[in-house]
């Protein structure tokens, strides 16, 4: 039989802790290598990577604490069950992120959802935000960061030091993305121990433009633009 570690993880194997992937499924595989095709049309990368996500913003749902909450049946019998234990919203790093949100509403009624826009200094070339918007009360909730691609990992730890500056313990954010390069990982856990990542596969690094590669190009491209 073989393994189910892929050979693209293998120079990660053991995965650092707090990286979590989806399970490596030959369903899984099939979906990516659909988006992962430059032939691929708009219509069919919309479709495949909206499945991949909404498995992806499901696991992260798996990783928020539950709190025992019994109920009563209607059976007149009583059920010893769980229910989460505190608040959620998302916060989607912009524009890529934003192809997130449709999935995250589609599991989470009414959850609330904050914008954060990273770009790169000229200047400086270091990530520098640009605007963010969140919920008056994101101190108080579990953050699910959403972002498809993790390629150095700059926009997303500057993303965290903006949560964090806002009041987010840095062990109530989950960082969900589709595919992750391996330098991302380590560079985004190195500066938040603490803080969980959920991606759908990690590929082999990055190529002299920081496209991961394999990859799937541009996200935001392939899925704004026909
Ligand atoms: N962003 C993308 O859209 N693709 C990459 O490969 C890396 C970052």
């Amino acid at each position: 039989m073989s393994s189910n570690i892929p050979a693209n993880r293998k120079n990660l194997d053991p995965l650092p802790p707090n990286v979590f992937t989806l399970a490596q499924t030959p369903q899984l595989e099939a979906l990516f290598t659909i988006i992962r095709n430059k032939d691929t049309s708009r219509g069919d990368f919309l479709f495949y990577s909206d499945r991949i996500i909404r498995l992806l913003v499901e696991e992260g749902l798996n990783h928020l604490p539950v709190v025992s909450r019994t109920v009563e049946t209607p059976t007149g019998t009583t059920y010893d069950g769980v229910g989460f234990k505190g608040k959620i919203c998302g916060v989607s790093i912009l524009r890529a992120g934003e192809a997130m949100e449709v999935a995250l509403r589609e599991v989470c009624r009414s959850v609330r959802i904050g914008k954060i826009l990273i770009q790169r200094d000229e200047d400086t070339a270091l990530p520098k935000l640009f605007y963010s918007k969140f919920p008056k009360d994101i101190a108080q909730r579990y953050v699910l960061l959403l972002d498809p691609m993790l390629a150095t990992g700059g926009s997303a730890i500057k993303a965290v030091e903006v949560l964090k500056d806002h009041g987010v313990p840095e062990d109530r954010i989950i960082f969900i993305n589709l595919i992750a390069a391996p330098v991302g990982l380590t560079n985004f856990m190195k500066a938040f121990p603490t803080s969980k990542i959920i991606t759908g596969w990690i590929d082999d690094g990055l190529n002299e433009k920081a496209y991961i590669v394999p990859g799937l190009g541009d996200f935001g491209e392939r899925r704004y633009c026909e």
